[in-house]
């Protein structure tokens, strides 16, 4: 099948390799001209896991990129992966989408065969049936020519986006259409033949609103294990042990049950900002997600609370381990380093930070720092140090907090293992 993707991002990317190595002829669509050369050129524009070779193989072959949305007539369907940002009140910004959209539809205005958008973007339930529908219809003459959107929710978490794309514990497909719905399932058929994936077949509304509450639970249930764990704390629990016990429980399930410095990244901050902001124009409080916000704001507080207990960092050189909101990306988006650097700056630190593939990122947003370029070289002559990405090299780390000033480790991740001869701090345990 031919199929065009708008957006070349961490989630248009792994889609177009991943549609591309099912069989299909895939079209990348994206406004950025080095981004389109380097897919044609079999280099990937982003770093992830996997894609590198998935690139590599197809693109300039079954996998082209084009910054020309002319490019949509010649495809079946166009799947839209493009950014709905924050806006400051919190709720989402379409302005993106829309003007894509408006894009597609001057494109799609002369194609006689009915195309079928789908919505991979997060939007809030409404929005593709009431925002974006009408701007492909503007164009749409004839019957013919009408226009079938669907929605197709992405859950692909970086670091692991491929392995996610081919091995999902779901695939939502959301559609308002027989059409709509056999032509989007017929996408996903070379894979669908060789998986018992679970494949939940929606109403457009619901398919929106799916992606919002799944992402809402999953930091909630963070945020609630957090607070658990620092209560533990209070009382010198190992909230780890507490959680995998209560993990054991099918009800609540071991995963996304790690208690420390909190979530980031640019779904869970956004997804429930945007939550909470459509929550209350719809009238409703929702005081236990807003709650969920206000305990993952606070957990990078504690952190340095806890660092301030042993050592001031006022004119102390403290160590910054982990800039990425995770493990395996350069992605810092809301990550819980950005408020631990804040915080550090405020009470007067000077910061070293390291983060084996984020720094160049952190530069950008903090020039006045200074980075490392080991874990080892940041805890060098070092007052403190605070651990805020769970990478593995950092349970490697053992001889190397032997060359700090004052040996006070903050671990935010519970990552370090060494606990003999220096002060070892677990922010939740
Ligand atoms: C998330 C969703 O998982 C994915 O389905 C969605 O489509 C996009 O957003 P991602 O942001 O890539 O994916 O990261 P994820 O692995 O879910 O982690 C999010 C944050 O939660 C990270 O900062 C991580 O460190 C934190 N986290 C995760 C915890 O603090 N504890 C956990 O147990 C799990």
């Amino acid at each position: 099948m031919n199929i065009s993707i708008v957006g070349s991002g961490y989630v248009g990317t792994t889609i177009a390799a991943c549609l591309a190595d099912f069989g299909h002829e895939v079209t990348n669509i994206d406004i950025d001209e080095t981004v389109v050369e380097k897919i044609n050129a079999g280099k990937t524009p982003i770093h992830e896991p996997g894609l590198e070779d998935l690139v590599a193989e197809h693109g300039g072959n079954r996998l082209r990129a084009t910054t020309d949305y002319a490019a949509v007539r010649e495809t079946a369907v166009t799947f839209l992966a493009l950014p709905t940002p924050s806006t400051d009140s919190g709720s989402i910004d379409t302005s993106i989408i829309e003007t894509s959209t408006r894009s597609l539809a001057d494109a799609l205005a002369d194609k006689e065969e009915s195309h079928l958008v789908v919505i991979k973007s997060t939007v809030i339930p409404g929005t593709t049936e009431e925002v974006l529908l009408p701007i492909l219809d503007a164009t749409a003459t004839e019957e013919t020519t009408r226009h079938q959107v669907a929605v197709n929710p992405e859950f692909l978490r970086e670091g692991s986006a491929i392995s996610d794309f081919k091995d999902p514990d779901k695939i939502v497909l959301g559609t308002d259409t027989t059409e709509s719905h056999q032509r989007l399932t017929s996408v996903f058929e070379p894979f669908l033949a060789e998986s018992d994936t679970a494949v939940v077949e929606t109403g457009i509304r619901e398919a929106e609103m799916i992606k919002y509450a799944n992402n809402v639970f999953l930091s909630t249930k963070i945020s609630l294990i957090n607070e658990l764990g620092n209560v533990c704390k209070e009382y010198a629990v190992d909230a780890y042990e507490v959680a995998d016990a209560i993990g054991l429980d099918d009800r609540i399930c071991e995963r996304f049950l790690q208690s420390g410095v909190g979530w980031g990244g640019s779904c869970f901050p956004k997804d429930t900002k945007a939550f909470v902001a459509a929550a209350r124009d719809a009238g409703y409080e929702p005081s236990l997600v807003e709650a969920a916000i206000e305990v993952n704001d606070k957990q990078p507080v504690r952190l340095l609370n806890l660092l301030e207990a042993h050592v001031d960092p006022g004119g102390n050189r403290i160590a910054v381990l982990g800039l990425a909101f995770k493990p395996g990306t350069d992605d810092i988006r809301n990550s819980r380093a950005l408020p631990t650097i804040e915080g550090l700056r405020e009470r007067g630190a000077e910061i070293t930070a390291y983060d084996p593939v984020a720094a160049e990122n952190m530069r950008e947003r903090f020039p006045e720092i200074e980075y490392a370029e080991s874990a080892r070289e940041a805890l060098a002559d070092a007052h403190g140090a605070v651990v805020v990405t769970d990478w593995d090299e950092f349970a490697a780390l053992d001889e190397e907090f032997d060359r700090m000033a004052d040996p006070v480790v903050v671990d935010g991740r519970r990552v370090i293992t060494r606990r003999n001869g220096i002060v070892y701090e677990g922010l939740t345990w």
